[in-house]
């Protein structure tokens, strides 16, 4: 494969704007260099394009910005998003898991993951940390559709052995379940192994245990969960697990806390939980659709600022109701007005891209689209729709992008590239 050079619009955010003044990354009318799927030079057009003398040059109307990272998300509940009517325990067993049991078949496992990821790619989301169901074959469906198309995928079997009939494990078989997996799949060609326990709640102290002990046999894979997302599920929590202190303490106690773990929501933690949190160096990937779906509230931006947490941002599909990073983006904002504060659009676009990316650690490789990083981007189309066009015409780059977050979704994804390769584009017809 031989160099090419994208033109258009640069547009990434390397590290959170809060603490780096020199975070935001703006080429108006810039130059990407890819070889061999990797970013070789970048910069402003009149700079690098001299370096590259007859390089064929493909010019992208609109603006480039990392791929989308989304640090959660339920592939097999795809077909479950927007179902009515309850908050997360009974929605779980209401919609979810007579939905998941299915992927016990694993014909049934390949045609969803090859939607979800074709879903992923419409919505510019190159990567994502990814549930499964607790059968194996759902996760060799996910990862071997994820490896034909070249994404990085993080993702996991799901142990529950207090899942409902049908859809349990046991502490035995779940371990060796995941290790056979880790050993098949983690750091095969893009993708990653996450140590999945759905939450505290589905899986007794023996497989908490046994999944603490899973971790520090695999030092380098993540530890992937819920955490303190809804209030009848806290309450469940500190009823079943008296003595923690909190419901981080539950999985602190197990050997479940530490840099490579991600909590998917932590909308009610407490300030010794948060300061744990940041001790341990965890990271949690905020849901905003999901949390106001199932009524679960709003993040604690403020909170999570002055304890300095790593985030990132997830969709959350199926409580959570959009596969847009853009949009989720946009409720973001809406989930930290709510409590008084504001989410600027760059520092949502970081959450969305090389935020995420670091709680997945692979941020060495994607989210800021710098020299060196997989190139894997999207074109973004700040006149998807008439609205759009409108409020955008004329107004700065923070206002563009804003906009984007509040009024875009697939509709504004132009174009999104995998290792420098078009796969997805509006116009053509899919
Ligand atoms: N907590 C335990 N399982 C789930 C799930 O599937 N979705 C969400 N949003 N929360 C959970
Ligand atoms: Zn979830």
């Amino acid at each position: 494969m031989s160099a090419r050079g994208f033109r258009g619009a640069l547009l990434s955010v390397a590290h959170d704007p809060r603490d780096h003044a020199d975070a935001i990354r703006h080429e108006p009318d810039g130059l990407l260099i890819v070889e061999n799927g990797i970013v070789v030079a970048r910069g402003d057009y009149q700079d690098v394009a001299p370096r590259y003398p007859g390089l064929a040059i493909e010019a992208l109307p609109g603006l480039i910005v990392p791929g989308f990272i989304d640090a959660h998300i339920h592939y097999p509940q795809m077909d479950r998003i927007a179902s009515h009517g309850a908050q997360l325990l009974d929605w779980l067993d209401t919609h979810i898991f007579p939905a998941e049991k299915a992927f016990a078949d694993r014909a049934h496992a390949d045609a969803v993951a090859a939607a979800f990821l074709t879903e992923l790619l419409r919505n510019g989301t190159t990567s994502a940390l990814v549930f499964a169901t607790v059968h194996p074959q759902s996760l060799d469906a996910l990862f071997e559709a994820a490896a034909r198309r070249n994404m990085r995928i993080v993702a996991g079997k799901v142990l529950m052995d207090l899942g409902p009939e049908g859809l349990a494990d046991t502490p035995h078989s779940g371990r060796a379940e995941s290790e056979v997996l880790i050993r098949r799949w983690h750091g095969h060609k893009r993708l990653g192994y996450a140590v999945t326990p759905r939450f505290a709640l589905t899986s007794s102290d023996a497989q908490l245990a046994d999944t603490g002990a899973l971790l520090a046999a695999h030092p380098d894979v993540l530890l992937h969960t819920h955490l303190a997302e809804n209030l009848g599920e806290c309450a469940a929590v500190a009823e079943r697990f008296r003595d923690a202190r909190d419901y981080l303490d539950v999985y602190d106690r197990f050997g479940l806390v530490g840099p490579r773990s991600v909590f998917a929501h932590g909308v009610h933690l407490s300030d010794r939980a948060c300061a744990r949190l940041h001790e341990s160096g965890a990271g949690i990937a905020v849901c905003p659709s999901s949390n106001l779906f199932l009524g679960s509230g709003f993040f604690d931006f403020g909170q999570a600022d002055r304890h300095s947490l790593r985030l990132g941002l997830g969709t959350d599909v199926g409580a959570g109701t959009s596969f847009s990073l853009l949009s989720t983006a946009g409720l973001a904002y809406q989930a930290a007005l709510a409590r008084g504060d504001r989410l600027d659009p760059f520092r949502a676009l970081y959450l969305a891209t090389a935020g995420s990316a670091g709680l997945l650690h692979i941020a060495d490789r994607v989210g800021s689209l710098e020299p060196g990083q997989e190139a894997d981007f999207v074109v973004l189309d700040t006149a998807a729709t008439s609205l759009l066009a409108r409020r955008t015409t004329g107004a700065s780059l923070a206002e563009k992008l804003f906009a984007l977050q509040v009024l875009g979704d697939d509709r504004a994804i132009t174009r999104t590239y995998v290792l420098g390769e078009c796969v997805w584009d509006k116009h053509a017809d899919r």
